[in-house]
């Protein structure tokens, strides 16, 4: 087992500290109405979280298929320390013998560290939907996500994602029957809308209206899949037109940028997916208990443990080398580009086996 470097095991609520940063930002926030409108909206609707209290505005690690297994989680959840995490989409297919399989049921259950997990669920079908949220519930999820989001086409269950979007007219009783299936909260991970961005605010009213607990918001459309940047504007809209929590989602890269969603936008939280899985402390740099920039040795460590530590928890749930091997390199491909070690990891990238990547992470320090 490595040392963690810096941020770990800090167990920082974010709250109080994310709010002081906050207040900082409110300086530099060129439209300074605007935020406080979004401050007093996020007071009033944090108190609906179902985590924290009305100061708090909780940092969470997306939902990221083929990412965000257990083994990531565990390792983001004694390292990162996001104060909530997701699964990666459930797929619900209608008909299937077992309403969610037996590796989904383990990645519906809590992960520990104390960090509430929420199982998301993406599918069509209401009544599997709601045969899986309870096989879910029975491994112990007790919040639940639905997924109306996904731009990537045809599931095998039929549309489902974003494609719900296009056709929302069951929506209300999808959304109906699964709260009441949830044991502690039910939410929504959706884009501003299929291919009008102004959809969302037709949904509001559904959402509202169905119990949904919170609204996780990544501000492009369906169509437009990752194009374009995530349009914060539209959060800070979105924030404004309703009285349900809303958590900002999309293109948050550094502590200082997600600092200026939050204040720009006044929303009651932050969702981070690949900004997390290029930089774990993203979410302790925002809280400024990690450095905003790490020194190219602390870089060089920070990756030299996150690579050490994935492998050895990837060997434990997955069968052999390949598998490891291609679970790996899904997390190095996010950090391709990074920076300062780039270049190395683009090495890693085309090592044939797990103990290659080994090797070439314990030179990161001393590459020139
Ligand atoms: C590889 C990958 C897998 C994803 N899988 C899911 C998923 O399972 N469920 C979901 O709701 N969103 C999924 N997303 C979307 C992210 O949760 C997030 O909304 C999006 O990446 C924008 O946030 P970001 O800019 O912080 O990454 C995925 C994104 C990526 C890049």
């Amino acid at each position: 087992m490595h040392p963690p470097p810096c941020g770990a095991r800090d167990n920082g609520a974010c709250g109080v500290s994310c709010r002081a940063w906050i207040q900082k930002f409110e300086k530099i926030i060129l439209n300074p109405g605007a935020f406080k409108t979004g401050l007093e909206a996020r007071r009033k609707m944090n108190r609906n979280l179902p985590w924290r209290s009305e100061n708090d505005c909780p940092l969470m690690l997306a939902p990221m298929q083929g990412l965000t297994n257990r083994a990531l989680r565990g390792l983001f959840g004694e390292w990162a320390r996001p104060d909530i995490m997701f699964t990666e989409f459930i797929r619900v297919r209608p008909g299937s013998r077992q309403a969610i399989s037996m590796v989904d049921r383990l990645e519906a259950t809590n992960d520990g560290e104390n960090i509430p997990l929420v199982v998301q669920l993406i599918g069509r079908d209401t009544a599997a939907l709601v045969a899986a949220a309870e096989a879910a519930r029975e491994s112990g999820a007790i919040h639940l996500n639905l997924n109306l989001g996904c731009p990537f086409g045809r599931m095998n269950s039929g549309s489902a994602g974003g494609a719900l979007l296009k056709d929302p007219r069951d929506l209300d009783r999808r959304l109906t029957l699964l709260r009441q299936c949830s044991a502690a909260s039910l939410s929504v991970k959706v884009r501003s809308g299929y291919d009008d961005p102004e959809q969302i605010f037709s949904l509001l009213p559904l959402f509202e209206n169905t119990g949904v607990d919170f609204i996780v918001l990544h501000p492009r459309t369906v169509v437009q899949k990752y194009k374009g940047a995530a349009d914060h504007e539209l959060t800070a809209r979105v924030v404004a037109a309703t009285a349900l929590p809303v958590i900002a989602n999309g293109d948050v890269t550094t502590g200082e940028e997600g600092l200026q969603v939050l204040a720009a936008t006044g929303a009651a939280g932050l969702m981070i997916g690949r900004g997390a899985i290029r930089d774990p402390l993203i979410f302790q740099r925002l809280r400024g208990h990690a450095v905003a920039l790490p020194s190219r040795d602390a870089r060089a460590a920070e990756l030299q443990y996150y690579i050490a530590e994935l492998t050895e928890r990837y060997q434990g749930i997955f069968q052999g080398d390949t598998q490891v091997l291609n679970k790996l390199k899904t997390v190095l491909n996010m950090l391709a580009d990074d920076p300062g070690f780039g270049r190395q990891i683009r090495k890693m990238l085309r090592a044939g086996g797990v103990a290659e990547i080994a090797a070439l992470a314990g030179k990161l320090s001393v590459y020139q």
